[in-house]
């Protein structure tokens, strides 16, 4: 907390050197009435879970796990831009306290050269259609050495210290986060979702411009990015020139 100057996120920390997730803890935690704010860290994560499913690769002392509590009075449907509000603030606070110019995948990944150091998995609970509260979990791969992720991630994963080439405190990197994050989280609060953040994301973007496949549930989409909309949903124009929305979707971006 040392020299923290965010006067809402972080505001309570709870630690926890293992644990299985901190999503998980976060989740029960404001099911218990934590305050908003409160920040959930732990140097291991036992079963760290990633978007669909999928394991997230959290060795002991390596990457920041953290996730975070908040309690925006808006309707639920504005939830899942909160993700796209925590991707800006995670690449701006990557830049200032690294210097690493990383950029984001629509939705919510960090790549740099084309590897992931960064993840985002937001969890909600909802009352009737209104936001009871959200657990914003964020992974960022800090001192894993190239070789040390699992074979399965190889051309896929990276860390900070990868491309750094050296050793990178985490405790600066997780107060900037929270620097970042708080001045766009009330952005979000006050205009009731991400639509004034919407250049700030462009800004921080690698995916416009660029030709992707979105693999959604009804099936993969070939085109090219064109823009998001207010409520973080991405426009493709596809080879025929029709354009559709992609309002879930994993995204491959093709190199060309
Ligand atoms: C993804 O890209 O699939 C999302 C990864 C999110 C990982 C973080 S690490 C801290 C928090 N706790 C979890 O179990 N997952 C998130």
């Amino acid at each position: 907390r040392e020299g923290l100057s965010t006067t809402l996120l972080g505001q309570s920390i709870v630690y926890r050197e293992t644990i299985d997730s901190t999503n998980s803890l976060a989740q029960q935690l404001a099911l218990g009435g934590a305050p908003e704010g409160t920040l959930v860290i732990a140097d291991e994560q036992t079963s760290g879970r990633g978007r669909r499913g999928r394991q997230w690769f959290s060795p002991p002392h390596s990457g920041i796990w953290m996730s975070l509590i908040l309690r925006p009075e808006l309707p639920l449907a504005h939830a899942a831009q909160i993700t796209l509000v925590a991707a800006v603030a995670l690449n701006q606070a990557l830049s200032r306290a690294t210097g690493v110019q990383a950029g984001i995948k629509w939705p919510n990944d960090i790549l740099f050269n084309g590897k992931k150091c960064c993840g985002i998995l937001t969890e909600m609970h909802a009352e009737f259609d209104q936001i009871h509260h959200l657990v914003v979990g964020i992974g960022i791969n800090v001192n894993v050495a190239q070789d040390e992720f699992p074979a399965e991630l190889e051309g896929i994963a990276t860390s900070l210290q990868a491309i750094r080439g050296e050793r990178i405190p985490r405790a600066q990197v997780v107060r900037t986060v929270l620097e970042e994050f708080e001045p766009l989280y009330r952005q979000y609060v006050l205009n009731g979702g991400f639509g004034t953040l919407r250049d700030a994301w462009k800004a921080n973007n690698i995916t416009l411009g660029r030709h992707i496949v979105a693999h959604t549930a009804r099936g993969d989409i070939e085109g090219l990015a064109l823009d998001i909309d207010e409520f973080g949903v991405l426009l493709l124009e596809k080879a025929d020139g029709e354009r559709e929305k992609i309002y879930s979707a994993d995204i491959t971006v093709i190199n060309q």
